[in-house]
């Protein structure tokens, strides 16, 4: 019985111990040489070979969305790749599935780039561009959310669609000793080209929104990347209802501005539940809307859940009858978490309104 588990304990030791030495030897003895990168049959761009493909995008000028900062859960950073590509790794096979993986999907902060490569990417991924910006303002607008205007440098403009989001670059700081990138949702409005702000919800374990609360000040310097997201306001008469959560606000409240900025007098009904009292806003943050045709309500859940101690209780079920039934047709956009935006959609597409009225995102 000894011998037999001595023999294991060798064998997987040995193991171990190649796996180590492959990646070692992969990461820094191996020398692909230069590779070519082909997007969309242009010219190609020469990077050195075995950079992953998000690194080897970036050299040639191009950002991918992430939010998983490259761990490969999100999925946000797949690219369909024509020819070139690896083995499929299995992280890739548990997040993107099989049937996007069938059409050629691959993740790029997986993919290593050995050889020349081709991929193709959707023309919204190419206009995505990288900002420098200097922080204008930092306001507190509710007990564990902040405001931060961006301000572009002079002669940059910044275009996109209100519910879109950006990604924002946290540089090291004391209790973080590597960059970060994560996505915000814009909650201003379009109209002012070199303005972008955010608004950012305190997760006590997120990297980012840690900095943003803690050390980012007025004056300082910060790099975001966008616009990225097909969760975006379309233009029309057609009455609104609005249904946030949490941090799902700050795309909402774009649409706002938006239509606050445009002097549309479009019905408008928002939504919010906070689980906490700190995710109730300040009433300043809603000011801007008081001559809108716009009713807002904020309601704390207590409960992160969708169930009738959460969202979808008596209240909310007689609030969207109540709004059916005066309004002949309604578009209706949701955003929250992404179980509570999955549910909620759930929910009003069980009721007949027709799917392409409802367009919700899960952050
Ligand atoms: S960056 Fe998240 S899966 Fe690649």
């Amino acid at each position: 019985m000894n011998t037999i588990m001595t023999t294991a304990l060798v064998l997987s030791v040995t193991a171990i111990f190649f796996a180590l030495v492959l990646t070692l030897s992969n990461r820094y003895i191996a020398n692909y040489g230069k590779v070519k990168v082909t997007i969309n049959k242009q010219s190609p761009y020469v990077v050195d070979g075995g950079l992953t493909l998000v690194e080897a995008l970036q050299e040639s000028g191009i950002t991918v969305p992430t939010t998983c900062g490259g761990r490969g859960t999100c999925g946000l950073c797949k690219v369909k790749v024509i020819n070139g590509a690896e083995g499929l790794l299995a992280v890739e096979k548990a997040t993107l599935g099989n049937d996007v993986l069938a059409e050629g999907y691959r993740l790029a902060c997986q993919l290593k780039v050995t050889g020349d490569i081709t991929v193709e990417l959707p023309d919204a991924t190419l206009a995505v561009d990288k900002y420098d910006c200097i922080v204008d303002k930092c306001l507190t607008v509710s007990g564990n959310t902040r405001l931060i205007r961006l301000l572009l440098p002079e002669n940059n403009s910044f275009q996109f669609t209100p519910g879109q989001h950006i990604q924002f670059f946290a540089p090291v700081y004391p209790e973080n000793d590597t960059e970060v990138i994560r996505n915000y949702s814009i909650a201003s409005g379009s109209v002012d080209k070199r303005v972008i702000e955010l608004m950012v919800r305190k997760n006590s374990e997120g990297k980012c929104s840690t900095y943003i609360h803690d050390y980012l000040r007025e004056g300082d310097g910060v790099a975001i990347s966008g616009p990225y997201g097909k969760f975006t306001y379309e233009e029309d008469d057609m009455p609104l209802l609005l249904i946030a959560v949490d941090a799902g606000i700050a795309a909402l409240y774009a649409m706002l501005n938006h239509i606050e900025e445009t002097g549309s007098r479009r019905k408008v009904t928002l939504l919010y539940f906070g689980t906490t009292e700190k995710d109730l806003f300040q009433e300043e943050l809603f000011q801007p809307f008081d001559g809108l045709n716009v009713t807002i309500t904020q309601k704390m859940t207590l409960s992160s859940e969708v169930n009738e101690f959460g969202i979808i209780d008596d209240e909310f079920e007689a609030t969207f009858e109540r709004l059916v039934q005066e309004n002949e047709s309604l578009e209706i956009y949701i955003c929250g978490r992404k179980e509570t935006a999955g549910e909620l959609r759930k929910f009003i597409l069980k009721q007949g309104v027709p799917v392409d009225r409802v367009h919700y995102q899960q952050i």
